[in-house]
């Protein structure tokens, strides 16, 4: 190992705290909140298998070149990018892939805020007992109540965005590092609690045939890149975030049982939520596609249920407030780590201004859910007939810059970086498995993210009309 460079930022104190930072970054709103509605709303089983076989073919090797290219660099995502593309005699253009990084972060915030704002809410409610008995309509009338009113979803956004940029603020290790510590492994066995309630109570059978029988003729082309964008998503991959985590990586980590181990984790809590949910969903009569506000309508009727309903329901949503609360600060990390290194900001300043924006950002979403509840700016297109401004941020975030961002991270680690420099920074010798990554990045993971970007083109109907003229359906 050649570790020549030095993060000015700080570096984790050991491979533990980056595998900590890592999952706290990926397990997130994206597993428990977006997972089981987006499931739901792609049918279930077929989406389900897809997300899964995005992970391991095309998630875990880029999460892998994604650390590997932070590390190398130790700077943020768009010096790296600058530094590394220098050094390996690629174009000056692949700067622009930090840049990207840096705006996907802004958007995703901005939504991510708002929801994890949600998630606040509902520790007050929950915790109060509001739910103690109630039936799957009184639930939904409280979600309901809560989304159509602007001024507090903007309050707990305000709040959210704030205690953000209180830890971004105070740099990478200490924080960020002790909390998750805890908070992961409780978040577990939170999950575990509400699957045995699901278990007991709720139509189990029926939720996990929903989740594990895949069933192709409800997933249409638009659900495939769904499952691809979120695989991405769930795993922070594509926009800097894992890169600026890799960049204050100890030299000697092997970073590919790390990727691996953040993965696993993560896919298991994605699971263990829709095992919790779906059972609910089918027992109360409601509708797996219910959309964005699946978890909140259906996790309060278990609370409202079960013994001691109200202290676990307090606690489920307290620790979803800190998943979301550690995955919100790698989302905004590239842009903070930037403003440090370019601009000459302190920590502090760099946090504000980027909270700032993001903050301003977040009203879109904000107004999505009652003010401009019927405004669906791109209802010409079948595919985004009933699509929100907040649906469409999380479309475009999450399945297309993303994808985009991790196909030019898979390119640039394969194709632009020598075999040498990326044989010496992963250090896993030289047989099977460094080969194995590389054909992987190098073929598979660009073909893959392409073949799907095109098959879900099927999904608009201007290229159906193209694709009919010509003869191709
Ligand atoms: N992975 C997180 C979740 O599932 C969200 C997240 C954090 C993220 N950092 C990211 C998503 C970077 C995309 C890119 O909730």
């Amino acid at each position: 190992m050649e570790g020549q460079r030095e993060s000015i930022h700080g570096q984790w104190s050991s491979r533990l705290a980056f595998i900590l930072a890592a999952t706290g970054s990926a397990v997130g709103l994206g597993n428990i909140w977006k997972f089981p509605y987006i499931a739901g709303e792609n049918g279930g089983g077929a989406f389900v298998l897809v997300y899964l076989v995005c992970i391991a073919v095309i998630g875990i090797p880029i999460m892998m070149a994604e650390v590997m290219i932070g590390r190398r660099g130790r700077q943020s995502p768009i010096n790296t990018m600058r530094t590394l593309a220098a050094e390996e005699q690629a174009g000056r253009a692949w700067v622009m892939l930090g840049w990207a990084g840096v705006l996907a972060g802004f958007l995703i915030l901005s939504y991510y805020s708002v929801i994890a704002g949600w998630a606040l809410a509902y520790v007050f409610r929950t915790g109060s007992g509001l739910f103690t008995g109630l039936t799957a309509d009184g639930v939904q009338s409280i979600f309901t109540s809560m989304v159509s009113d602007p001024e507090r979803l903007l309050a707990w956004h305000t709040i959210f965005i704030t205690m953000t940029m209180v830890v971004v603020a105070r740099g990478v290790s200490g924080g960020i590092e002790k909390a998750v510590k805890f908070l992961m492994p409780a978040l577990f066995v939170l999950l575990f609690v509400l699957v045995g309630y699901a278990w007991n109570s709720g139509s189990f059978q029926q939720g996990l045939e929903f989740l594990f029988q895949p069933d192709f003729n409800k997933l249409s082309a638009n659900g495939v890149l769904i499952a691809m964008g979120h695989a991405f998503f769930t795993l922070s991959l594509g926009m800097g975030a894992i890169m600026v985590y890799g960049s204050y990586l100890p030299a000697t980590t092997s970073i590919a049982k790390v990727s691996i181990a953040v993965s696993l984790m993560d896919t298991l809590v994605a699971l263990l939520a829709g095992m919790a949910i779906f059972p609910i969903v089918f027992a109360n009569g409601l509708e797996p596609g219910a959309g964005p506000g699946l978890i909140f309508q259906t996790l309060p009727i278990a609370f409202g249920h079960m013994d001691y309903g109200a202290f676990f329901g307090m606690l489920f949503f307290v620790l979803l407030v800190f998943a979301a609360w550690s995955s919100a600060i790698s989302l905004i990390e590239p842009a903070v780590a930037w403003l440090v290194e370019n601009k000459g900001l302190t920590r502090v300043t760099a946090a504000v201004v980027a909270g700032l924006v993001t903050w301003l950002f977040g009203l879109m979403t904000v107004f999505s859910f009652n003010l401009w509840s019927e405004f669906k700016p791109l209802s010409g297109f079948e595919v985004f007939r009933d699509s929100t401004v907040f649906d469409l941020l999380d479309y475009l975030t999450a399945n297309i810059m993303l994808p985009l961002g991790g196909l030019l991270i898979a390119v640039f680690a394969s194709w632009k970086m020598s075999r040498a420099s990326s044989l010496d920074e992963l250090g896993m010798g030289d047989r099977f498995f460094y080969p194995l990554w590389r054909f992987l990045v190098r073929y598979i993971t660009p073909i893959a993210v392409i073949l799907v970007f095109l098959y879900a083109l099927r999904d608009i109907e201007a290229i159906q009309y193209i694709l009919n003229a010509i003869g191709i359906t």
